[in-house]
């Protein structure tokens, strides 16, 4: 078996429990239909390097990972999280293939775009946030990479333009900015599906 195969059957096994746990201790993972959405997206890009906003544990990492066979560098400012996330892709065998970086995505996302070229960015961490990362990157996405965007409905809050409860309106407002963003038809050609809490394929014209 090769090492690739070796991982991905790794991974499958390891999968469930983990996510499980995950779901158990409220920890925010993709949702299986996004995955879905996710992988297929993805390994269509033909990325070589992957940037992930918003490690958690680690398990879409993980996918990612092993689905691509790109490099992934990913984002995560919980060090608890990142050390289970790491822990986790030794199990999996892949840790060899992951980049994680301790901080805040803020201030990672410039240096790390500065730094590399990407052919996909999944974008899953502070959901007021997304416009700024999708700025931030933008310069350093690959013509014709992809950026993923989960959430981007937002508890449905985010579709028609109601004007949102107190509590909810930066993450609302600041949404339908980056919707507005990954609309625009000259950079993006964007599909939005309403699976799950929403879910946005971008690709760079
Ligand atoms: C939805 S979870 C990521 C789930 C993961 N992508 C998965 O599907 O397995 C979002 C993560 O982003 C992290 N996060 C939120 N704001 C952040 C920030 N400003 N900088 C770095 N990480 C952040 C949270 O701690 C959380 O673990």
């Amino acid at each position: 078996m090769s090492a690739l195969s070796d991982r991905a059957e790794r991974l499958r096994k390891l999968s469930p429990a983990y996510e499980a746990a995950a779901r158990e201790e409220h920890i925010p993972v993709i949702r299986p239909e996004s995955l879905k959405l996710l992988l297929d997206a993805a390994k269509k890009s033909g990325c070589s390097r992957v940037l992930e906003i918003g490690t958690a544990i680690g398990f879409s990492t993980a996918w990612l990972a092993v689905e691509t066979g790109a490099v992934v560098d990913t984002i995560e400012r919980d060090g608890e999280r990142l050390e289970r996330a790491r822990a986790f892709w030794k199990e999996v065998g892949t840790e060899d293939r992951i980049n994680s970086y301790l901080g805040d995505a803020d201030e990672l996302v410039v240096k790390l775009a500065a730094e590399n070229r990407y052919g996909f960015v999944f974008i899953d961490a502070a959901k007021s946030r997304y416009s700024d990362y999708l700025d931030a990157v933008y310069p350093s996405l690959e013509k014709g990479g992809v950026v993923f965007a989960d959430n981007v409905y937002y508890l449905g809050l985010v579709k028609g333009d109601a004007y949102p409860p107190h509590k909810h309106r930066t993450i609302v407002m600041n949404m339908r900015s980056f919707l507005r963003k990954i609309g625009d038809k000259e950079k993006f050609d964007t599909t939005v599906y309403d699976t799950e809490d929403g879910t946005a394929v971008c690709v760079k014209l």
